[in-house]
């Protein structure tokens, strides 16, 4: 495949990554235009928080699809020393960015990701939370290369950081019973 060619099916995707070889994520990234339709296979919501459900997972990289019902949204959230693209599929997020500085957490940036938007993260840009900004579902695409098993998430009522173990909602297109 043309590496200047959009991505616009999840077989593609998968077919790139497999050939990728460790080279060149944010090439890949860039080039995603993956209708949601193609997504709904491995998605799964949950009135109880948003999904990540796991398309595929190698030792260089997992591929989540996240599901995120209207007013959902993550704590605030270091990666773990990785890297992280997420590709917004369907709906509208918004990423709010933060740097640490003197023990308090300060708010670098505030955007709206909506159709088609792509975005970028890794832990020098600092921590950052997003939040399901639409007026009904929205569903990403996060390529995490390496795999994250677990980062330290901001707790509001402690006021510090505590470290999280990350778990599957579905793999393999199955709900994992937890
Ligand atoms: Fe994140």
């Amino acid at each position: 495949m043309d590496s200047s060619e959009n991505i616009t099916s999840l077989n593609k995707l998968l077919e790139v990554l497999e050939s990728c070889e460790g080279q060149d994520y944010y090439n890949i990234a860039k080039r995603l235009a993956i209708p949601y339709q193609e997504l709904l296979p491995y998605a799964f919501w949950s009135e109880d928080t948003y999904t990540r459900n796991c398309v595929l997972r190698t030792d260089d990289y997992e591929l989540l699809l996240l599901c995120w019902e209207e007013g959902q949204e993550t704590a605030i959230h270091c990666h773990n020393g990785e890297e992280c693209w997420v590709y917004l599929a369907k709906g509208k997020l918004r990423e709010k960015r933060y740097i640490e500085k003197e023990g308090d957490l300060e708010l670098t940036a505030d955007v709206k990701m909506t159709e088609d938007r792509l975005s970028y993260m890794n832990d020098d840009l600092g921590y950052h939370s997003l939040h399901n900004l639409n007026e009904g579902r929205s569903m990403s695409l996060h390529l995490y290369v390496g795999p994250i098993d677990e980062c330290s998430v901001y707790k509001e009522e402690k006021d510090k950081f505590v470290f999280k173990e990350l778990e599957y909602y579905s793999e393999d297109k199955k709900i994992l019973s937890n």
